[in-house]
């Protein structure tokens, strides 16, 4: 509908037109309502050509939106997981997440641009003043409305025919459950894998910088060395991950500065082999002060003391740091008993 299709009691009273003289301007009122503008009359209001060509770009890209639905349903269903595609300037991605997002990203687009669109070019501009009143509705049409919805109650037979209501009712719980079944998509559970390190029992702490394994001799007091398990090397798939949970701080302290005698138990002349993960949200540790034995994570500044079990005495953290209980073996270097006591990292993987 454009301008022009407007009843004219429905029009605004506007500055400058044949209703200025309406608005209301008290004398002495400094707040006195302006009034509106002049209403400038857009090309399509006035060239119905101009208006077919926006009809046209309208439903273009509502159509364009409909394609890139279908092409969302098809890449759902033909392109396989695993499949990695280079995507410039992107680089290496995941085909199917690529086309999913591609595709309703255009579909949700478009049909917000046809909207903006047609608002804009097509749908009336004009401006209209909506006066405030109250929205109670009269005694007697809430009487109406009231008796109307009784009546249609009882014509529905909605409480009459129960088995209809019930099923309706079962109907309407289940249906969302669809919804919940797609959550599957979000992969398989994580089973024990947040639990479990590659420490086991027997392997050699290697030096994380000279890839050597680590001697006792190696360590020295005040000096901070990160580790990882023997036999873990860089080019594996699953290397990041792994690291992301086996990655250990290796610190060694005078033991007559231990104060609690299970971390000095579980370690070796001193030497104390701690998760370098932080029990917050997970941020490698890395700052060592060595006169006091706090380590600092430097995201939320939460602060261990290595010589009291890796307990927090400082920051977010919920939990000490877990620590490795290691050894020196036959040929003299470190070496670990077993994997971690409990799990690695942020708190919630233990309650998982
Ligand atoms: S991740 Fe370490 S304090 Fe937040």
């Amino acid at each position: 509908m454009s301008s022009q299709d407007i009843p004219e009691e429905n029009l605004p009273h506007v500055q400058g037109d044949t209703h200025s003289s309406d608005v209301t301007k008290p004398a002495g009122d400094p707040f006195a309502d302006p009034g509106l503008p002049p209403h400038e009359h857009r090309k399509q209001d006035i060239d119905e050509r101009a208006a077919s060509r926006s009809e046209r770009m309208v439903a273009l890209l509502f159509l364009v939106s409909m394609v890139a639905t279908v092409g969302f349903i098809a890449s759902y269903v033909s392109i396989p997981v695993d499949k990695i595609v280079y995507v410039f300037p992107i680089g290496h991605v995941s085909a199917l997440n690529f086309a999913l997002g591609l595709t309703l990203g255009v579909a949700l687009f478009c049909i917000g641009a046809g909207a903006v669109h047609w608002a804009r070019t097509l749908m009336s501009d004009v401006e209209v003043a909506d006066e405030r009143h109250p929205i109670e509705a009269a005694p007697e049409v809430k009487a109406k409305v009231l008796a109307d919805f009784k009546q249609g109650a009882e014509e529905s037979a909605f409480g009459r025919r129960k088995l209809i209501r019930n099923t309706m009712f079962g109907a309407l719980a289940l249906v969302p459950l669809s919804g919940v079944v797609l959550l599957r998509d979000l992969g398989p559970l994580p089973g024990t894998k947040l639990r479990k390190t590659a420490w086991s029992e027997g392997k050699m702490l290697i030096n994380q910088n000279t890839l050597q394994p680590l001697r006792p001799e190696d360590v020295q007091v005040g000096s901070l060395t990160f580790a990882m398990p023997e036999g873990m090397k860089e080019e594996d798939h699953d290397f990041q991950q792994e690291i992301a949970k086996a990655a250990l701080m290796i610190v060694r302290i005078q033991p007559a500065n231990i104060k609690d005698k299970k971390t000095l138990d579980w370690g070796t002349d001193g030497i104390l082999a701690y998760s370098k993960i932080c029990t917050h949200v997970g941020c490698p540790i890395s700052l060592y002060e060595q006169q006091t034995h706090h380590v600092l994570c430097p995201c939320h500044q939460s602060t261990f003391d290595l010589s009291d079990g890796g307990r927090v005495i400082f920051g977010p953290a919920g939990h000490a740091l877990p620590q490795l209980r290691i050894k020196v073996n036959d040929k003299g270097y470190l070496e670990a008993m077993g994997d971690f006591a409990e799990p690695v990292g942020p708190a919630f993987w233990e309650r998982g």
